[in-house]
């Protein structure tokens, strides 16, 4: 049986997009570009480790379209989305004349997609780009909505640019070569999405999560495609975050200054840092009477039924005191007129944007998390 593939239209008027999802869709990559070519050219970036897995499928099916490419890859990890690197991508794109009537095309995780989605918005002042997202992490979250950009010395994502994609392919089952920690860490991503406004996916979550860990590519087709109707839905509503997107940022407090602690290293990977940071925060909204005293353990029962991180003791080595890392929290860029804003809840399924949220009540829960260590 031929598999089924989804498609979620991004409607942002002039700036609409759609993302297709399901088993397969690499191989129909040159098919589903062809609209959007004005001359049979596209480039390709990619990293090592993605690209020793999907690159070669990939131009073979550019060629049998007859679809002139170059390719390039960049070393695999965070350290890649730097200066470095993004001069090094629009370089070769501009040795390769790719010019507007052209594609670029990003394929790999959330790193090449946010680098090289960067470097197209600032390619002859913007050239079109498709995102072929091969991480569960960016087939449901960072590869929809156009949020581009680089870290530097200063912090991460500081410099980047809205550039919404031509085109995402979403591909179920390049998942299978991803190692399961990572497979888990988008997973964290997806978690986010039924907290942070669909308590039946939630729920359905709770129920085919262990299947879709196991490989199920049913399973991961809902997943994803849920998640991606769900940011879909937030981006086309507020496409630059002065409102509702910042909802996609529940957990993101705490895991940014988890991260920030961590190093950006192996200890503790992004998809983690949203999982413990979801956890935290329902804690935090419960504490504050928010929500209802079930709802943070049931959050942790998920997240632990799936052999995910759930608490900071799930964190190897030493972390800084609650005191530090709230000061760490408070560097957080979305702190607006040095108030700390928090996403927290009042369901599962019901997330809202706090303004005033108590120092002490942030305070009194990492002091407990980190003594639970
Ligand atoms: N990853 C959060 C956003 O796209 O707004």
């Amino acid at each position: 049986m031929k598999p089924i593939h989804q498609t979620v239209r991004v409607d942002l008027g002039a700036r609409s997009y759609d993302v297709v999802i399901g088993e397969g869709v690499l191989n129909g990559a040159a098919e589903a570009m062809a609209p959007f070519l004005r001359r049979k050219k596209v480039a390709v970036i990619s990293d090592e480790t993605v690209a020793s897995f999907h690159l070669s499928a990939l131009l073979a099916n550019l060629d049998d379209a007859g679809i002139e490419h170059a390719s390039l890859s960049l070393p695999s990890g965070e350290g890649t989305k730097d200066w470095a690197n993004l001069a090094r991508a629009t370089e070769f794109l501009l040795e390769q004349k790719i010019e507007r009537r052209d594609l670029v095309v990003a394929l790999g995780g959330g790193v090449i997609g946010d680098l090289i989605g960067f470097s197209s918005a600032i390619l002859r002042r913007g050239v079109r780009f498709v995102q072929i997202p091969t991480s569960l992490l960016a087939q449901v979250d960072s590869s929809v909505g156009g949020k581009t950009g680089i870290n530097t010395a200063q912090g991460k994502n500081l410099v980047g640019a809205f550039h919404q994609p031509t085109l995402v392919l979403a591909d179920i089952a390049v998942l299978d070569t991803l190692p399961k920690r990572d497979l888990l860490s988008g997973y964290g991503e997806v978690v986010k999405y039924g907290l942070l406004g669909d308590e039946a996916f939630f729920t359905w979550l709770e129920e085919h999560g262990p299947a879709l860990a196991r490989g199920d590519r049913a399973a991961r087709q809902h997943a994803v495609l849920r998640s991606v109707q769900m940011k879909a839905g937030i981006v086309e509503r507020d496409e630059t975050e002065e409102g509702e997107r910042a909802l996609l940022n529940l957990g993101h407090t705490f895991c940014h200054a988890l991260e920030k602690a961590t190093g950006y290293s192996d200890r503790l990977l992004h998809g983690e840092g949203v999982a413990i940071g979801c956890a935290l925060a329902f804690e935090l909204s419960m504490r504050l009477g928010l929500c209802a005293q079930e709802a943070p353990s049931r959050v942790r029962h998920h997240l632990k039924s799936m052999g995910m991180k759930t608490d900071l003791a799930d964190i190897s080595g030493d972390l800084p005191s609650a005191e530090s890392l709230m000061g760490l929290m408070a560097q957080d860029k979305k702190v607006i007129d040095g108030r700390l804003r928090f996403i927290l809840a009042k369901a599962i399924g019901s997330a809202f944007v706090a303004e005033h949220v108590p120092a002490d009540a942030v305070l009194s829960v990492m002091t407990d998390a980190l003594a639970g260590r």
